[in-house]
């Protein structure tokens, strides 16, 4: 039975959903924190290199290798794949992508689901419910429980909607709002005293980490995280995308929206931690570096809100909504890489397909909440350190190695007819073909 796709209805949509699934707590939450973790200001310099250079070639890969294929991941690879054990190879890379985005949503659930809690408590706050209000900001197996269930049924809820009146509705709607917010936020935070402090410990770089391994490990890791590279999720999103489109051009403005807002988060969450040491809050670990990892968001800025009164309350709902909005646009591109597989290939409809697979991550997230102390950080880093940056490099291997030439040019032409006098048409093919995967793999065999 020939199923008959859906796709974006818009350049707009389309670029609003891509980024999307990159802004998420990987930029608000991450992002702050390891350029916290590590040094500052060289990280960000090291960050915006790896980017642009790595990151969004292998980003534009994925989603040439989707509007080429348009279909889902395993399907996609397939089509540019002519001998037996390619096609083989193409199944593993794209089913390796779709198991990847399935446990990264499975633990990125649980972390959304805090931040829905944190968004919760001031409105009991100001209900005058304090019971409650301290209830859901308490770890506890309940409040974990119920809160990863609340996010995965929104996540649900929009997918079944489909790509153009779930996905690009929900992210047309909530990414202007997420914007709006964060720049509300920081704008805010900057007049308050300490901020300055913060603003230099983010923008002046002490060059001499700039090359130290850790820091590089991390920086390439936080870009593909934040790009979605490796899970599937831009080979479908490219695959929903009009063949009349600039892929190029798309790609470059999602990487550059991406990294934009990564760095505004930056600028909110590095003051507001000087901001939060000019109360009195002790933002610094023992060995002297920033404090990071959770202690960040769920408690040096809480602390902060607090001491601002009636009006932290408000600020503190607002950043919460704001991280809320951000894991639910990424979540359910993560949904839709195994979904548009089960619907594609096994003819399932989109719904049975949406509500089968939500459940069944849904279930994993509850195993992990059980074992919360050591399944969270186990599954975080088989998927991310590990999983995405072997399927993104086996991208740019399909890509270089295996797609033949003249078809991945004529896939970079259309759309974008004056393609052949850019800088991306004579570069490109080649750095993918060498250059992506030898560094990837480099990074990758030093981080082990
Ligand atoms: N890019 C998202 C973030 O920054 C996370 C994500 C990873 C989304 C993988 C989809 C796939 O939070």
């Amino acid at each position: 039975m020939a199923v008959s796709r859906s796709g974006f209805s818009s350049r707009m949509g389309f670029i609003m959903a891509a980024a999307g699934s990159a802004v998420g707590l990987g930029n608000i939450w991450g992002f702050p924190t390891q350029t916290a973790s590590n040094g500052g200001a060289a990280f960000v310099l090291v960050y915006l290199v790896l980017a642009f250079c790595l990151a969004y070639p292998a980003f534009m890969a994925e989603l040439l290798i989707g509007r080429y294929g348009q279909a889902n991941a395993v399907t996609s690879l397939q089509k540019m794949s002519k001998t037996l054990w390619q096609k083989r190879f193409a199944f593993l890379v794209g089913f390796g992508g779709i198991i990847c985005a399935a446990l990264i949503l499975s633990f990125y659930g649980i972390i959304a689901g805090w931040m829905m809690s944190y968004a919760i408590e001031p409105v009991l706050k100001l209900a005058s419910f304090e019971t409650g209000a301290s209830w859901v900001v308490t770890h506890s197996l309940t409040r974990n429980l119920m809160f990863t269930s609340l996010f995965m049924l929104a996540t649900i809820f929009i997918i079944r909607h489909g790509v153009e009146n779930g996905i690009e509705k929900w992210s047309k709607r909530l990414m202007p709002l997420l914007i709006v917010l964060l720049v509300l936020l920081s704008s805010y935070v900057f007049t308050l005293e300490g901020a300055s402090a913060g603003l230099d410990a983010y923008l002046n770089p002490d060059i001499s980490s700039i090359l130290d391994p850790n820091l590089l490990i991390s920086a390439l890791g936080q870009a593909f995280f934040s790009l979605s590279l490796g899970t599937s999720v831009m080979v479908i999103y490219g695959s929903y995308i009009s063949k009349k489109e600039n892929l190029v051009t798309l790609g470059a403005q999602v990487t550059l929206i991406d990294v934009s807002i990564a760095f505004l988060a930056g600028l909110l969450i590095i003051p507001a931690m000087y901001v939060a040491q000019a109360q009195g809050v002790t933002i610094f670990a023992e060995d002297g570096s920033l404090v990071s990892g959770s202690s960040l968001v769920f408690t040096i800025l809480p602390t902060l809100f607090q001491s601002m009164g009636d009006v932290g309350l408000f600020v503190a709902f607002a950043f919460f909504v704001l991280m809320s909005i951000a894991a639910l646009t990424s979540s359910i591109s993560m949904l839709e890489g195994p979904v548009s597989y089960a619907v594609e290939r096994h003819n399932l409809k989109r719904e049975t397909a949406t509500t089968i697979i939500g459940l069944i991550i849904l279930a994993f997230s509850m195993v992990i909440v059980f074992n919360l102390s050591f399944m969270l950080d186990l599954v975080a880093i088989i998927s991310t350190q590990y999983g995405q940056p072997i399927v993104a490099m086996l991208c740019c291997v399909f890509v270089g190695w295996i797609w033949h030439r003249n078809d991945v040019l004529a896939e970079i032409k259309e759309g974008n007819s004056d393609v052949e006098h850019s800088v991306f048409w004579k570069i490109w093919p080649w750095y993918t073909k060498f250059v992506c995967p030898t560094a990837i793999a480099v990074v990758f065999i030093h981080s082990l």
